[in-house]
């Protein structure tokens, strides 16, 4: 029997606010199916940490747009752009339409490669593939997530103060939530996924369950 698109080209949409575990989930998927994966998060973080490089202001829309069109998706390095002043940018820079359209060409386009792929942000399944087959929304409770964020800046050496990366968990999803374009909301079709009380090994089998699912139509 011939394949379908969908089954030819299995696009996975997981979107979720900041360390809800989306990440982790987003890579286990994407080795398990071997498909590749984009954190789409990486891709505003390149815009601002280019910005903030060139001593550039990170509310000129005109400039970050220039440097949005030009960003190539093979030099997305996590380990210089995972920095946490780097995500606070680019939130900063992610609220601009034209830096958003221009990074969405480039997502497209990695989504829709032959096979498939996943990919991981805030808009995923409703701006970037509205009509991924299967789409995760990944949410835990502000203080869960900012448990986790304080304990992973901690194990690698850094420090971190519970209460203050609570706060800005809090005033980051305020921001993400709120903005007029693309804000963080899970799509209509979206499996929910509260990984509050999961360990992340038990959030993936149910991913793996849902994804399976959905081949399986
Ligand atoms: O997930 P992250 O912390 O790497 O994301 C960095 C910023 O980029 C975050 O404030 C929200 C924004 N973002 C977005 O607006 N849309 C996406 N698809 C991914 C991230």
């Amino acid at each position: 029997m011939q394949k379908t698109k969908e089954e030819t080209q299995m696009i996975i949409a997981i979107d979720g606010p900041a360390a809800s575990g989306k990440g982790t989930m987003a890579r286990k998927l994407a080795q398990h199916l071997g498909v590749p994966h984009l954190d789409t998060g990486l891709t505003f973080r390149a815009v601002a940490h280019a910005l903030l490089e060139a001593g550039l202001p990170l509310d000129d829309e005109n400039v970050a747009e220039e440097v949005a069109r030009k960003l190539d998706l093979g030099t997305l390095d996590r380990d210089v752009l995972s920095a946490h002043a780097i995500g606070e940018a680019a939130s900063k820079v992610a609220v601009m339409p034209r830096v958003r359209t221009a990074l969405l060409e480039a997502q497209r386009g990695f989504a829709n490669q032959p096979g498939g792929a996943v990919l991981d942000g805030r808009d995923i399944g409703t701006v970037v593939c509205p009509d991924a087959p299967v789409k995760l929304f990944v949410t835990a409770s502000p203080e869960v997530r900012a448990r986790r964020r304080t304990d992973e800046i901690v194990s690698r050496g850094g420090t971190a103060d519970y209460e203050q990366v609570l706060a800005d968990v809090k005033k980051r999803d305020e921001r993400d939530s709120t903005r007029a374009v693309a804000p963080l909301l899970p799509a209509e079709d979206a499996h929910l996924l509260d990984t509050s009380k999961l360990d992340i090994e038990s959030a993936f089998q149910q991913a793996v369950g849902i994804v399976e699912a959905v081949k399986a139509r």
